[in-house]
Protein backbone atom coordinates (compact mmCIF):
# COMPACT_ATOMS: atom_id res chain seq x y z
CA UNK A 1 0.00 0.00 0.00
CA UNK A 2 0.86 3.78 -0.85
CA UNK A 3 1.14 6.33 1.96
CA UNK A 4 -1.25 8.45 2.53
CA UNK A 5 -2.82 11.00 4.69
CA UNK A 6 -6.52 10.90 4.94
CA UNK A 7 -8.36 14.13 6.09
CA UNK A 8 -12.31 14.90 5.55
CA UNK A 9 -14.11 17.43 8.26
CA UNK A 10 -17.41 17.81 6.09
CA UNK A 11 -20.69 17.21 8.68
CA UNK A 12 -22.88 14.67 6.79
CA UNK A 13 -26.71 14.79 7.92
CA UNK A 14 -28.34 12.09 5.66
CA UNK A 15 -32.06 11.26 5.11
CA UNK A 16 -35.80 12.19 4.34
CA UNK A 17 -36.21 15.85 6.00
CA UNK A 18 -33.25 16.84 6.77
CA UNK A 19 -33.96 20.27 5.59
CA UNK A 20 -35.22 21.31 8.82
CA UNK A 21 -31.74 20.99 10.38
CA UNK A 22 -30.28 23.98 8.45
CA UNK A 23 -31.90 26.37 11.32
CA UNK A 24 -29.23 24.57 13.55
CA UNK A 25 -26.39 23.55 11.23
CA UNK A 26 -25.86 27.75 10.73
CA UNK A 27 -25.85 30.68 13.09
CA UNK A 28 -28.53 33.02 13.27
CA UNK A 29 -25.75 35.61 13.33
CA UNK A 30 -24.07 35.12 9.69
CA UNK A 31 -25.56 36.71 6.47
CA UNK A 32 -26.22 34.12 4.25
CA UNK A 33 -25.70 34.18 0.46
CA UNK A 34 -28.12 31.19 -1.16
CA UNK A 35 -26.44 30.04 -4.50
CA UNK A 36 -28.76 27.75 -6.92
CA UNK A 37 -28.65 27.08 -10.57
CA UNK A 38 -31.35 27.43 -13.21
CA UNK A 39 -34.62 26.51 -10.83
CA UNK A 40 -35.36 23.07 -10.48
CA UNK A 41 -35.26 23.63 -6.88
CA UNK A 42 -38.29 26.27 -7.50
CA UNK A 43 -40.35 23.69 -9.18
CA UNK A 44 -39.39 20.80 -6.86
CA UNK A 45 -40.30 22.65 -3.73
CA UNK A 46 -36.98 22.67 -1.80
CA UNK A 47 -36.13 26.49 -2.78
CA UNK A 48 -39.42 26.98 -0.55
CA UNK A 49 -38.34 24.39 1.96
CA UNK A 50 -34.85 25.91 2.35
CA UNK A 51 -36.68 29.41 2.75
CA UNK A 52 -38.75 27.97 5.40
CA UNK A 53 -35.87 26.14 7.34
CA UNK A 54 -33.89 29.77 7.88
CA UNK A 55 -36.89 32.04 7.98
CA UNK A 56 -35.15 33.08 11.21
CA UNK A 57 -31.64 33.69 9.35
CA UNK A 58 -30.49 36.85 7.07
CA UNK A 59 -30.35 35.53 3.73
CA UNK A 60 -30.10 37.07 0.01
CA UNK A 61 -29.59 34.60 -3.10
CA UNK A 62 -28.04 34.33 -6.02
CA UNK A 63 -29.57 31.78 -9.08
CA UNK A 64 -28.62 30.92 -12.47
CA UNK A 65 -25.22 29.03 -11.85
CA UNK A 66 -25.24 27.09 -14.72
CA UNK A 67 -24.28 23.07 -15.56
CA UNK A 68 -20.18 23.57 -15.92
CA UNK A 69 -20.25 26.09 -13.99
CA UNK A 70 -19.32 29.72 -15.61
CA UNK A 71 -16.54 31.82 -14.24
CA UNK A 72 -18.49 35.12 -15.69
CA UNK A 73 -21.97 34.20 -13.89
CA UNK A 74 -19.70 33.55 -10.50
CA UNK A 75 -18.24 36.73 -10.37
CA UNK A 76 -21.50 38.32 -10.50
CA UNK A 77 -22.30 36.32 -6.82
CA UNK A 78 -18.35 37.37 -5.81
CA UNK A 79 -19.72 40.91 -6.49
CA UNK A 80 -22.65 40.72 -4.67
CA UNK A 81 -21.09 38.90 -1.72
CA UNK A 82 -17.89 41.37 -1.19
CA UNK A 83 -20.74 44.12 -1.16
CA UNK A 84 -23.22 42.31 1.10
CA UNK A 85 -20.69 41.19 3.56
CA UNK A 86 -21.91 37.74 3.17
CA UNK A 87 -20.49 35.62 6.21
CA UNK A 88 -22.16 31.80 4.73
CA UNK A 89 -22.48 30.42 1.51
CA UNK A 90 -25.76 27.92 1.19
CA UNK A 91 -25.20 25.96 -2.10
CA UNK A 92 -28.65 24.56 -2.68
CA UNK A 93 -28.60 22.21 -6.17
CA UNK A 94 -26.51 19.82 -8.11
CA UNK A 95 -22.61 19.37 -8.33
CA UNK A 96 -22.02 22.31 -10.41
CA UNK A 97 -23.68 24.75 -7.99
CA UNK A 98 -21.68 23.33 -4.94
CA UNK A 99 -18.68 23.51 -6.90
CA UNK A 100 -19.37 27.12 -8.18
CA UNK A 101 -20.01 28.30 -4.77
CA UNK A 102 -16.74 26.66 -3.59
CA UNK A 103 -15.19 29.41 -6.22
CA UNK A 104 -16.97 31.95 -4.88
CA UNK A 105 -16.43 30.99 -1.38
CA UNK A 106 -12.27 31.37 -2.53
CA UNK A 107 -12.32 34.39 -4.51
CA UNK A 108 -14.48 36.57 -2.46
CA UNK A 109 -11.11 38.04 -0.51
CA UNK A 110 -8.74 36.83 -3.52
CA UNK A 111 -6.91 39.77 -4.86
CA UNK A 112 -9.58 41.44 -7.38
CA UNK A 113 -9.45 41.16 -10.81
CA UNK A 114 -7.04 37.73 -10.86
CA UNK A 115 -9.54 35.24 -9.18
CA UNK A 116 -9.23 32.87 -12.11
CA UNK A 117 -5.67 32.74 -11.17
CA UNK A 118 -7.10 30.45 -8.28
CA UNK A 119 -8.00 27.33 -11.08
CA UNK A 120 -5.29 28.99 -13.67
CA UNK A 121 -2.14 29.15 -11.43
CA UNK A 122 -3.54 26.97 -8.58
CA UNK A 123 -2.63 30.15 -6.79
CA UNK A 124 -2.76 30.19 -2.71
CA UNK A 125 -5.79 31.06 -1.16
CA UNK A 126 -5.58 32.98 2.32
CA UNK A 127 -8.95 33.35 3.13
CA UNK A 128 -12.40 31.66 2.46
CA UNK A 129 -16.04 32.10 3.29
CA UNK A 130 -17.94 28.79 4.76
CA UNK A 131 -19.83 26.84 2.74
CA UNK A 132 -22.67 24.47 3.49
CA UNK A 133 -24.84 22.43 1.08
CA UNK A 134 -27.74 20.70 0.10
CA UNK A 135 -26.90 18.43 -2.74
CA UNK A 136 -29.50 17.40 -5.11
CA UNK A 137 -27.88 15.39 -8.00
CA UNK A 138 -25.86 12.09 -6.60
CA UNK A 139 -22.98 12.21 -8.60
CA UNK A 140 -20.26 14.39 -8.33
CA UNK A 141 -19.15 13.96 -4.77
CA UNK A 142 -18.63 17.58 -4.59
CA UNK A 143 -20.77 17.21 -1.60
CA UNK A 144 -17.74 15.72 0.66
CA UNK A 145 -14.67 16.47 -1.11
CA UNK A 146 -12.87 19.84 -1.28
CA UNK A 147 -12.28 20.32 -5.43
CA UNK A 148 -14.26 22.19 -7.99
CA UNK A 149 -14.51 22.38 -11.64
CA UNK A 150 -15.01 25.72 -13.01
CA UNK A 151 -15.20 26.94 -16.88
CA UNK A 152 -14.88 29.97 -18.57
CA UNK A 153 -16.15 31.14 -21.35
CA UNK A 154 -13.84 33.68 -22.63
CA UNK A 155 -11.31 31.13 -23.11
CA UNK A 156 -13.03 27.52 -23.72
CA UNK A 157 -11.52 26.22 -20.72
CA UNK A 158 -12.28 24.24 -17.78
CA UNK A 159 -10.18 23.79 -14.68
CA UNK A 160 -10.21 22.62 -11.33
CA UNK A 161 -8.99 23.49 -8.25
CA UNK A 162 -8.30 21.47 -4.86
CA UNK A 163 -7.97 23.57 -1.73
CA UNK A 164 -9.02 21.93 2.00
CA UNK A 165 -10.74 25.42 2.83
CA UNK A 166 -13.10 24.64 0.36
CA UNK A 167 -14.62 21.52 2.23
CA UNK A 168 -18.36 22.09 3.31
CA UNK A 169 -18.99 22.83 7.25
CA UNK A 170 -21.94 20.64 6.23
CA UNK A 171 -23.67 18.53 3.08
CA UNK A 172 -27.65 18.05 3.87
CA UNK A 173 -28.22 14.89 1.51
CA UNK A 174 -32.00 14.03 1.20
CA UNK A 175 -32.53 11.49 -1.48
CA UNK A 176 -35.89 12.55 -1.79
CA UNK A 177 -34.84 16.01 -2.93
CA UNK A 178 -33.72 13.44 -6.14
CA UNK A 179 -37.03 12.23 -7.21
CA UNK A 180 -37.61 15.23 -9.57
CA UNK A 181 -34.43 14.10 -11.16
CA UNK A 182 -34.61 14.11 -15.13
CA UNK A 183 -33.77 10.67 -16.32
CA UNK A 184 -31.09 11.88 -18.18
CA UNK A 185 -29.12 13.39 -15.18
CA UNK A 186 -29.85 10.52 -12.82
CA UNK A 187 -27.93 8.45 -15.42
CA UNK A 188 -25.21 10.81 -15.83
CA UNK A 189 -24.79 10.94 -11.84
CA UNK A 190 -24.34 7.17 -12.14
CA UNK A 191 -22.12 6.99 -15.13
CA UNK A 192 -19.61 9.98 -13.14
CA UNK A 193 -19.77 7.99 -9.99
CA UNK A 194 -18.97 5.11 -11.80
CA UNK A 195 -16.11 6.31 -13.40
CA UNK A 196 -14.86 7.94 -10.26
CA UNK A 197 -13.93 4.60 -8.59
CA UNK A 198 -12.24 3.39 -12.10
CA UNK A 199 -10.26 6.33 -11.86
CA UNK A 200 -9.44 5.01 -8.44
CA UNK A 201 -9.12 1.60 -8.89
CA UNK A 202 -8.50 0.29 -12.79
CA UNK A 203 -4.81 1.57 -11.82
CA UNK A 204 -2.45 -1.48 -11.31
CA UNK A 205 -2.12 -3.53 -7.84
CA UNK A 206 -0.38 -2.20 -4.41
CA UNK A 207 -1.59 -4.89 -2.49
CA UNK A 208 -4.25 -2.57 -0.86
CA UNK A 209 -7.26 -5.32 -0.73
CA UNK A 210 -9.62 -3.60 1.44
CA UNK A 211 -10.00 -0.40 -0.77
CA UNK A 212 -10.50 -3.02 -4.16
CA UNK A 213 -12.63 -4.45 -2.26
CA UNK A 214 -14.75 -0.84 -1.29
CA UNK A 215 -14.04 0.61 -4.73
CA UNK A 216 -15.77 -2.79 -6.09
CA UNK A 217 -18.53 -2.78 -3.66
CA UNK A 218 -19.58 1.12 -4.92
CA UNK A 219 -19.34 -0.33 -8.77
CA UNK A 220 -21.25 -3.25 -7.84
CA UNK A 221 -23.99 -1.11 -6.13
CA UNK A 222 -24.14 1.47 -8.89
CA UNK A 223 -24.79 -1.66 -11.52
CA UNK A 224 -27.38 -3.29 -9.48
CA UNK A 225 -29.44 -0.15 -8.03
CA UNK A 226 -28.98 1.83 -11.49
CA UNK A 227 -31.42 0.08 -13.62
CA UNK A 228 -33.77 0.10 -10.66
CA UNK A 229 -34.26 4.20 -10.54
CA UNK A 230 -35.11 4.12 -14.01
CA UNK A 231 -37.54 2.24 -13.11
CA UNK A 232 -38.95 3.80 -10.43
CA UNK A 233 -37.67 7.51 -10.11
CA UNK A 234 -39.68 7.92 -6.57
CA UNK A 235 -38.28 4.63 -5.23
CA UNK A 236 -36.33 6.14 -1.72
CA UNK A 237 -34.42 3.37 -1.30
CA UNK A 238 -33.17 3.43 -4.51
CA UNK A 239 -31.95 6.75 -4.00
CA UNK A 240 -30.65 6.59 -1.21
CA UNK A 241 -28.75 3.82 -1.85
CA UNK A 242 -26.95 5.50 -5.37
CA UNK A 243 -26.52 9.26 -3.45
CA UNK A 244 -24.33 7.68 -0.81
CA UNK A 245 -22.66 5.39 -3.60
CA UNK A 246 -21.91 8.89 -5.25
CA UNK A 247 -20.64 10.50 -2.07
CA UNK A 248 -18.33 7.38 -1.50
CA UNK A 249 -16.82 7.50 -4.98
CA UNK A 250 -15.19 10.54 -4.50
CA UNK A 251 -14.54 11.86 -0.61
CA UNK A 252 -10.99 10.39 -0.57
CA UNK A 253 -11.63 7.16 1.01
CA UNK A 254 -11.67 4.69 -2.24
CA UNK A 255 -8.01 6.52 -2.91
CA UNK A 256 -6.39 6.01 0.37
CA UNK A 257 -2.40 4.34 -0.43
CA UNK A 258 -3.14 3.36 -3.87
CA UNK A 259 -2.40 4.79 -6.98
CA UNK A 260 -4.69 6.96 -9.20
CA UNK A 261 -5.63 7.57 -12.86
CA UNK A 262 -7.61 10.98 -13.51
CA UNK A 263 -6.81 10.38 -17.50
CA UNK A 264 -10.72 9.96 -18.49
CA UNK A 265 -11.71 13.18 -16.12
CA UNK A 266 -8.91 15.24 -17.53
CA UNK A 267 -9.88 14.38 -21.60
CA UNK A 268 -13.55 14.79 -20.21
CA UNK A 269 -13.19 18.03 -19.46
CA UNK A 270 -11.13 19.38 -23.15
CA UNK A 271 -14.25 17.73 -24.49
CA UNK A 272 -16.80 19.94 -22.32
CA UNK A 273 -14.97 22.66 -22.95
CA UNK A 274 -14.79 22.33 -26.59
CA UNK A 275 -18.66 21.01 -27.36
CA UNK A 276 -20.62 22.02 -24.28
CA UNK A 277 -21.53 17.99 -23.36
CA UNK A 278 -22.68 17.09 -19.64
CA UNK A 279 -19.30 15.94 -17.86
CA UNK A 280 -20.80 12.21 -17.67
CA UNK A 281 -21.09 12.17 -21.30
CA UNK A 282 -17.80 12.15 -22.07
CA UNK A 283 -17.20 10.06 -19.48
CA UNK A 284 -19.18 7.31 -20.72
CA UNK A 285 -17.46 7.64 -23.91
CA UNK A 286 -13.62 7.85 -22.78
CA UNK A 287 -13.73 5.08 -19.98
CA UNK A 288 -14.09 2.29 -22.67
CA UNK A 289 -11.46 3.64 -25.45
CA UNK A 290 -9.15 4.13 -22.43
CA UNK A 291 -9.59 0.39 -20.85
CA UNK A 292 -8.76 -0.21 -24.96
CA UNK A 293 -5.85 1.93 -25.05
CA UNK A 294 -4.04 0.70 -21.90
CA UNK A 295 -4.92 -2.96 -21.54
CA UNK A 296 -1.52 -3.34 -21.42
CA UNK A 297 -0.68 -0.87 -18.83
CA UNK A 298 -3.93 -1.75 -16.68
CA UNK A 299 -4.49 -5.53 -17.52
CA UNK A 300 -3.94 -7.15 -13.62
CA UNK A 301 -6.50 -4.71 -12.40
CA UNK A 302 -8.68 -5.13 -15.71
CA UNK A 303 -8.59 -8.94 -15.31
CA UNK A 304 -9.69 -8.18 -11.56
CA UNK A 305 -12.77 -5.51 -12.64
CA UNK A 306 -13.43 -8.45 -15.33
CA UNK A 307 -14.00 -11.15 -12.41
CA UNK A 308 -15.09 -9.16 -9.37
CA UNK A 309 -17.56 -6.80 -10.59
CA UNK A 310 -18.54 -8.47 -13.65
CA UNK A 311 -18.11 -12.34 -12.71
CA UNK A 312 -16.27 -13.17 -15.93
CA UNK A 313 -14.85 -16.46 -15.98
CA UNK A 314 -13.31 -17.66 -18.81
CA UNK A 315 -9.64 -18.67 -18.52
CA UNK A 316 -8.32 -16.76 -21.44
CA UNK A 317 -6.93 -13.32 -20.40
CA UNK A 318 -7.96 -11.00 -23.35
CA UNK A 319 -11.39 -12.19 -23.46
CA UNK A 320 -11.74 -11.19 -20.38
CA UNK A 321 -11.07 -7.52 -20.70
CA UNK A 322 -12.75 -7.70 -23.92
CA UNK A 323 -15.51 -8.96 -22.13
CA UNK A 324 -15.40 -6.11 -18.98
CA UNK A 325 -15.02 -3.50 -21.37
CA UNK A 326 -18.29 -4.63 -23.29
CA UNK A 327 -20.27 -5.07 -20.14
CA UNK A 328 -19.27 -1.65 -18.97
CA UNK A 329 -20.32 -0.22 -22.53
CA UNK A 330 -23.24 -2.38 -21.89
CA UNK A 331 -24.27 -0.74 -18.94
CA UNK A 332 -24.00 2.78 -19.95
CA UNK A 333 -25.95 2.38 -22.45
CA UNK A 334 -28.54 0.69 -20.40
CA UNK A 335 -29.05 3.95 -18.98
CA UNK A 336 -29.58 5.88 -21.97
CA UNK A 337 -25.79 7.06 -22.11
CA UNK A 338 -24.14 6.73 -25.37
CA UNK A 339 -20.54 5.64 -25.81
CA UNK A 340 -19.33 7.13 -28.90
CA UNK A 341 -18.78 10.60 -29.65
CA UNK A 342 -20.65 10.12 -33.11
CA UNK A 343 -23.71 10.12 -31.72
CA UNK A 344 -23.33 13.60 -30.57
CA UNK A 345 -21.54 14.61 -34.33
CA UNK A 346 -18.66 14.82 -32.90
CA UNK A 347 -15.47 14.08 -35.08
CA UNK A 348 -11.74 13.94 -35.39
CA UNK A 349 -11.57 17.16 -36.74
CA UNK A 350 -12.28 18.98 -33.54
CA UNK A 351 -11.04 16.31 -31.49
CA UNK A 352 -7.66 16.27 -32.59
CA UNK A 353 -6.67 19.78 -30.70
CA UNK A 354 -7.59 17.82 -27.23
CA UNK A 355 -3.74 16.58 -26.98
CA UNK A 356 -1.70 20.12 -27.56
CA UNK A 357 -4.68 21.58 -25.20
CA UNK A 358 -3.57 19.31 -22.71
CA UNK A 359 0.01 19.01 -23.14
CA UNK A 360 -0.25 23.43 -23.37
CA UNK A 361 -0.96 23.07 -19.46
CA UNK A 362 2.45 20.71 -19.12
CA UNK A 363 0.12 17.61 -17.66
CA UNK A 364 1.07 14.16 -18.27
CA UNK A 365 -2.02 11.84 -17.56
CA UNK A 366 -2.74 8.38 -16.22
CA UNK A 367 -1.22 6.70 -12.91
CA UNK A 368 2.17 6.36 -14.71
CA UNK A 369 2.37 9.80 -16.24
CA UNK A 370 2.72 8.73 -19.67
CA UNK A 371 -0.10 9.69 -21.29
CA UNK A 372 0.81 12.33 -23.53
CA UNK A 373 -0.31 14.05 -26.57
CA UNK A 374 -0.07 11.43 -28.78
CA UNK A 375 -1.80 9.10 -26.69
CA UNK A 376 -4.79 11.07 -25.84
CA UNK A 377 -5.03 11.43 -29.92
CA UNK A 378 -4.88 7.83 -29.89
CA UNK A 379 -7.50 7.31 -27.51
CA UNK A 380 -9.70 9.87 -28.58
CA UNK A 381 -9.29 8.13 -31.92
CA UNK A 382 -11.30 5.13 -30.18
CA UNK A 383 -14.00 7.20 -29.31
CA UNK A 384 -15.67 7.94 -32.65
O1 LIG B 1 -29.66 24.11 -12.61
P1 LIG B 1 -30.86 23.40 -12.11
O2 LIG B 1 -32.13 24.01 -12.53
O3 LIG B 1 -30.79 23.12 -10.64
O4 LIG B 1 -30.90 21.97 -12.87
C1 LIG B 1 -29.83 21.02 -12.82
C2 LIG B 1 -28.99 20.98 -14.08
O5 LIG B 1 -29.72 21.39 -15.20
C3 LIG B 1 -30.46 19.66 -12.78
N1 LIG B 1 -30.78 19.19 -11.43
C4 LIG B 1 -29.95 19.09 -10.35
N2 LIG B 1 -30.63 18.57 -9.32
C5 LIG B 1 -31.92 18.37 -9.72
C6 LIG B 1 -32.02 18.78 -11.06
N3 LIG B 1 -33.17 18.70 -11.76
C7 LIG B 1 -34.25 18.22 -11.11
N4 LIG B 1 -34.21 17.78 -9.84
C8 LIG B 1 -33.08 17.83 -9.11
N5 LIG B 1 -33.03 17.34 -7.87
O6 LIG B 1 -29.46 18.79 -13.32
C9 LIG B 1 -28.68 19.52 -14.28
C10 LIG B 1 -27.23 19.17 -14.09
O7 LIG B 1 -26.78 19.66 -12.85
P2 LIG B 1 -25.22 19.73 -12.50
O8 LIG B 1 -25.09 20.32 -11.15
O9 LIG B 1 -24.50 20.37 -13.63
O10 LIG B 1 -24.81 18.19 -12.50
P3 LIG B 1 -23.71 17.44 -11.67
O11 LIG B 1 -24.08 17.32 -10.25
O12 LIG B 1 -23.48 16.20 -12.43
O13 LIG B 1 -22.41 18.37 -11.73
C11 LIG B 1 -21.59 18.40 -12.87
C12 LIG B 1 -20.42 19.33 -12.66
O14 LIG B 1 -19.56 18.86 -11.61
C13 LIG B 1 -18.23 18.75 -12.09
C14 LIG B 1 -18.43 18.47 -13.55
O15 LIG B 1 -17.27 18.69 -14.31
C15 LIG B 1 -19.56 19.42 -13.90
O16 LIG B 1 -19.06 20.71 -14.10
N6 LIG B 1 -17.49 17.75 -11.30
C16 LIG B 1 -17.16 18.07 -10.05
C17 LIG B 1 -16.40 17.24 -9.25
C18 LIG B 1 -16.03 17.60 -7.87
N7 LIG B 1 -16.36 18.77 -7.39
O17 LIG B 1 -15.41 16.81 -7.18
C19 LIG B 1 -15.88 15.96 -9.76
C20 LIG B 1 -16.55 15.50 -10.99
O18 LIG B 1 -15.68 14.62 -11.66
C21 LIG B 1 -16.97 16.56 -11.94
O19 LIG B 1 -15.89 16.94 -12.77
ZN1 LIG C 1 -16.60 13.14 -12.62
Amino acid sequence: MLNFTYFNPVNIVFGKGQITSLANLISADDMILMTYGGGSIKKNGLYERVKKALKKHNMLEFGGIEPNPKFETLMKAVDIARTEKITFLLSVGGGSVLDGTKFIAAAIHFAKGNEWDILSKQAPIEKTVPIGSVITLPATGSEMNCGAVISRNSSAEKLVFMNPQVYPKFSILDPETTFSLPKKQTANGIVDAFVHVTEQYLTYPVNAPLQDRQAEAILLTLIEEGPKVLDNPEDYDVRANLMWCATQALNGNIACGVPQDWATHMIGHEVTALYGLYHAQTLAVILPAMMQHQRNRKSEKLVQYAECVWGITENDQNRKINSAIEKTIGFFNSLGVPTSFKDYGIGMDGLNSIGSRIESRGMLLGEHHDIGKKEITEILELCV
